[in-house]
């Protein structure tokens, strides 16, 4: 996918911004989501990118040091650029962050390896306080010591001059250290963790002692985007690929409010849709909000061509570059669009630091509509980029959209092909949509569907023999899939009641034709994926 056209400092935000540097940590993402909770806007940039000029740029008001894997006691380890401690800006180092800053102002680091310094820490400490109070720690040691999780291998042995300490654990003398009159603050363990549970806390002493309002409110957002999004497209028309899940939904109406009809949205009826699914992304987008849509029903096309395709990947890429096709006809349809909508979001173009060899950008594009730009020759406009899945589910709710179509689960791509192994068919699908209905509406039932990422039905290729009444059956098994996950990347199966399993599995049994046994799937991922194929 072609890199979109932005500028290495995004142009258009004019809230008070905070610069989060990131030297490799595993959890840097999670400073960004802790303070966009706190109504701080942020942005993650990885330390070879930050330069001087980087940092006149972006005119941070605070700026936050990462942890990361690297030992600042090694010649050639990532430094933060010796401007930004003349900038005047409040600082707050993480654990790498704060023997980098150390370091830099000429305090001492001493590596200590697991087990052999003495001084590692990694999991769970317990901090205590210094005597002298610190406005940054408001709130803290209020009933003595405060739970901090820890993951250091190296520990700073010599404050900088200007430092003292307020905070100490057994493993890290220095774990709360601070130079008030410069505003800089440094901390070995780690408070954007969900385990350092007054990490939020310091991280809100932090931004305000900075100056930080809180401005970065969903509706200052939805302002914004949509003055962006004038200004970039002007009275060109825009076309949106629909696939009935939250971002590219959020992403539409977004788009719809700032340019009305010179948006047309695309929906590609695959075939491979789930009970009602079409209706209801129609519904919503035609009737409810009155938006352009074309309802391509091409499913004729896709079912056609999978005919006798068995293999996943076969059907995958069959149904990828038919996509690709069918939305270049309607788009055309549409009157020369000179843009694309996407709904791209944060996580997928936060550049992460690659040790191995420098900055790499990753930009994940869904498997639907994968090749889209380069194949089109279109210009991106990308309204998401700068949000968290919860945040776009937020700018849904205030864009009015339905909660029941915000809180979707996500759906695949190339939708029920993958939930289908072996051939698909007509019939199959038709059987595999009313089981899936079935337990949907069980889990809806129950009060389950929130706690779920993401549940379905799948049709195994294997008929069994059963006996219903006085009959014997020969049908097909249906297995039940539902997992819990933060980000689709790792997941665990849900643990239903045995009394839950039974009943779907008799629900389905008897509402469904074509099925006569149910089995649920205990598999976690890794080493399952989440979608059968
Ligand atoms: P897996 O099966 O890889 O799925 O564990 C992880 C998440 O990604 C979704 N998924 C897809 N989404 N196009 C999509 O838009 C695809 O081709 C695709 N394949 C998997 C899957 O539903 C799960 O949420």
């Amino acid at each position: 996918m072609s890199a979109p056209e932005t500028a290495d400092v995004a142009p258009h935000v004019h809230h008070q911004r905070l610069l989060i540097v990131d030297f490799g940590s595993q959890v840097t993402q999670l400073i960004a989501r802790r303070l966009r909770e706190l109504g701080v806007y942020c942005e993650i940039h990885p330390y070879q990118k930050v330069d001087h000029a980087f940092l006149a740029a972006f005119a941070p008001r605070a700026v936050i040091l990462s942890g990361g894997p690297d030992s600042v006691t090694r010649e050639g380890a990532p430094r933060p650029p010796e401007r930004l401690w003349e900038m005047g800006v409040p600082v707050l180092g993480i654990c790498y962050g704060q023997q980098a800053m150390m370091d830099a102002l000429g305090g001492r680091v001493e590596a200590g390896a697991p087990g052999k310094g003495g001084t590692a820490e990694f999991g769970r400490a317990s901090v205590t306080p210094a005597e002298t109070p610190l406005p940054l720690l408001a709130g803290w040691f209020e009933g003595g010591a405060e739970p901090v999780w820890m993951s250091h291998g190296d520990h700073v042995a010599e404050l900088a001059p200007g430092f003292r300490v307020y905070g100490t654990s057994p493993g890290a003398p220095f774990a709360i250290t601070g130079d008030p009159e410069r505003h800089f603050y440094a901390v070995q363990f780690h408070p954007e963790v969900h385990h350092t549970p007054k990490g939020r806390v310091l991280l809100q002493n932090f931004v305000r002692e900075a100056g930080f309002t809180g401005d970065w409110t969903m509706g200052a957002y939805r302002d914004e985007a949509i003055a962006q999004i004038r200004a970039q497209v002007g009275d060109a028309r825009v076309i949106c690929g629909l696939s009935g899940g939250v971002d590219s939904a959020v992403t539409a109406v977004l788009i719809h409010e700032a340019i009305g009809d010179q948006l047309t949205c695309v929906f590609v009826d695959h075939g491979l849709l789930r009970k009602n699914e079409a209706e209801e992304v129609v519904g919503v987008f035609r009737d409810a909000y009155n938006i352009p849509l074309i309802h391509a029903d091409e499913s004729d096309l896709f079912l056609d061509a999978l005919e006798g395709t068995t293999d996943p990947e076969a059907k995958r890429k069959t149904i990828g570059r038919l996509f690709v096709e069918v939305f270049q006809k309607h788009a055309a349809e549409a009157g020369g669009a000179e843009f694309l909508a996407q709904g791209t979001l944060y996580p997928d173009v936060i550049e992460s630091v690659s040790f191995a060899g420098g900055p790499s950008v990753t930009i994940k594009s869904h498997h639907n509509v994968g090749g889209l730009p380069e194949k089109m020759g279109m210009k991106l406009v990308e309204p998401l980029r700068e949000l968290f899945k919860d945040e776009v589910r937020a700018l849904g709710r205030e864009l009015g959209l339905p909660d029941s179509f915000i809180g979707r689960h996500p759906f695949p791509g190339p939708g029920l092909a993958i939930r289908c192994p072996g051939e698909v068919t007509r019939d199959k699908l038709a059987i595999l949509r009313e089981a899936d209905a079935v337990f949907i509406d069980q889990i809806r039932r129950h009060g389950l569907y929130d706690e779920i990422w993401q549940a379905f039905a799948a049709l195994l290729p294997v008929r069994t023999v059963g006996v219903m009444g006085d009959g014997r059956t020969y049908d097909y098994a249906c297995l039940l899939r539902a997992v819990t996950s933060v980000d689709g990347m790792t997941a665990d199966y849900y643990p239903f009641s045995h009394d839950f399993l039974g009943e779907t599995a008799t629900r389905i049994i008897n509402e469904v034709r074509g099925i006569n046994r149910v089995s649920y799937d205990i598999t976690s991922k890794p080493p399952g994926t989440i979608e059968l194929e």
